[in-house]
């Protein structure tokens, strides 16, 4: 570990440091750091230390080994309109008896007039900010974990800055209904070895927008919604992120993808060299695909083994798992999950009926109306998996604040 020599030490100098809030303790080891990095920062070392006199360079010093991370806060947002089973009933041949049964679902939100997705994470941070009390100028990164960004650099650093995170960077994190987690796990590494101090973790989604609402096997189960995590650095002996295990599978993709149309072509133009393959076309993806059993399939076998695989790293049992918050796709998979697991249903978060699957979000979104409902409490162990299109899927093991 750098400077992780018994007594005081600063990561980007030695001695004495700013703030209160920087300052953790690590074992016996004391360390210093700061969110913001570039400027640098000369601590007063202890007389006759090797370090004396020594100004760090403007990089980041504090890739502090075993710094802990725990989750501070959450909030969430959904669009005003509301469609029930009933209204979808009218639109396709379905009933709410169908999509009741089959899925849980009962209700979901969409996206429409002036709403937009970035409208929809901004929202959820800045309730995730609020409850943790933590200034925007005080965030280090916003991860904005989406599959349907509002543009196709990605939206991450629109939000952070519409979030007045004027000291933090952004990016998008794509993972599908994985997403969420891809970007807790990704969050837990800036602090862990990268001396991040808050991270703004954000799922948001509208698949509302790439599924054809004249496919019942689809548009029946999605919905739109953003939830969002702040996670903070702790002291390693209180790390509250236990254990995680995430993969992916190229060869499940014909499974549940929304392709784009690749190596098409405009007219060929006669002065293109020759080549048939310029210029390229716009490309444009296609609806959602699905083969509904055989990722319900990959649901019910994966997921359990990704939780049992994180419990393990967290040298945890299922009996220890105070809240299962998997990806709200299907009741029936949550429940297949909670049995194999031998998860009583009390311990088992859902609002699948009145958002639906909304992909990156819904993870996020149902812990906030959880924790905001008084069911998640302090020092709650929530084993969240998150699985879907990729194939990705994934598990962490955490500690609520
Ligand atoms: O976040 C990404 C992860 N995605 C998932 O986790 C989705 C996982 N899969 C599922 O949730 C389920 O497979 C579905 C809910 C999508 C479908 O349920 P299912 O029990 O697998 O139904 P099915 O596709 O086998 O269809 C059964 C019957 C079919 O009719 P026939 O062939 O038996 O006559 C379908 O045509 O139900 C019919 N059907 C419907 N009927 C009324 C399919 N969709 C509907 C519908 N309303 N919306």
């Amino acid at each position: 570990m750098a400077n992780a020599t018994a007594g005081v030490v600063s990561l980007h100098g030695t001695g004495m440091c700013a703030g209160a809030r920087d300052m953790v303790r690590l074992g016996t080891v004391r360390c210093c750091y700061r969110a913001r990095r570039w400027d640098p920062v000369t601590c007063a070392a202890p007389s006759g230390s090797v370090t004396e006199d020594v100004v760090s360079k403007p990089r980041r010093l504090p890739r502090v080994v075993g710094m802990g991370s725990k989750l501070i806060a959450c909030g969430s947002a959904v669009p005003k309109f509301e469609i029930s089973n009933d209204d979808l009933a009218k639109i396709v041949e379905t009933s709410d008896e169908w999509i009741s049964v089959r899925t849980g679902i009962r209700k979901r939100r969409v996206l429409t007039g002036e709403e937009s997705l970035k409208g929809l994470a901004v929202a959820a941070g800045k309730k995730a900010l609020a409850m943790a009390q933590v200034e925007p100028d005080e965030i280090d990164l916003v991860i904005l974990c989406t599959s349907t960004p509002n543009d196709l650099f990605g939206t991450g650093a629109q939000v952070h800055t519409a979030l007045g995170c004027k000291n933090a960077w952004a990016f998008d994190a794509t993972a599908a209904c994985s997403g969420f987690l891809v970007g807790l796990v990704t969050a837990t590494r800036f602090i862990k070895g990268g001396g991040y101090q808050n991270v703004l973790v954000i799922g948001a989604d509208c698949l509302s927008r790439h599924v054809d609402w004249t496919d019942r096997g689809t548009c029946i189960l999605f919905g739109d919604g953003a939830g969002a995590v702040l996670v903070q650095a702790t002291a390693a002996e209180d790390d509250g992120f236990l254990g995680f295990d995430i993969h992916s599978d190229g060869q499940g993709y014909r499974h549940l993808n929304a392709k784009t149309s690749e190596g098409g072509t405009e007219e060929v133009i006669s002065n293109t060299n020759g080549s048939t393959n310029f210029p390229p076309k716009k490309p444009a993806f296609s609806f959602i695909q699905m083969n509904g059993k055989e990722v319900f399939r990959f649901a019910v076998r994966c997921v359990p083994q990704s939780i049992e695989a994180s419990l393990e790293e967290a040298a945890l049992t299922s009996s220890n798992i105070d809240w299962l918050l998997l990806h709200q796709a299907n009741r029936r998979i949550i429940d297949a999950v909670a049995t194999r697991l031998q998860i009583p249903a009390e311990k088992v978060i859902s609002n699948l009926a009145n958002y639906g699957n909304t992909s990156a979000a819904s993870i996020p979104l149902a812990l906030d109306e959880a924790v905001r409902g008084g069911k998640v409490k302090g020092g709650d162990i929530i084993a969240a998996s998150g699985f879907g299109a990729g194939l990705t899927w994934g598990s962490a093991i955490m500690r609520w604040q």
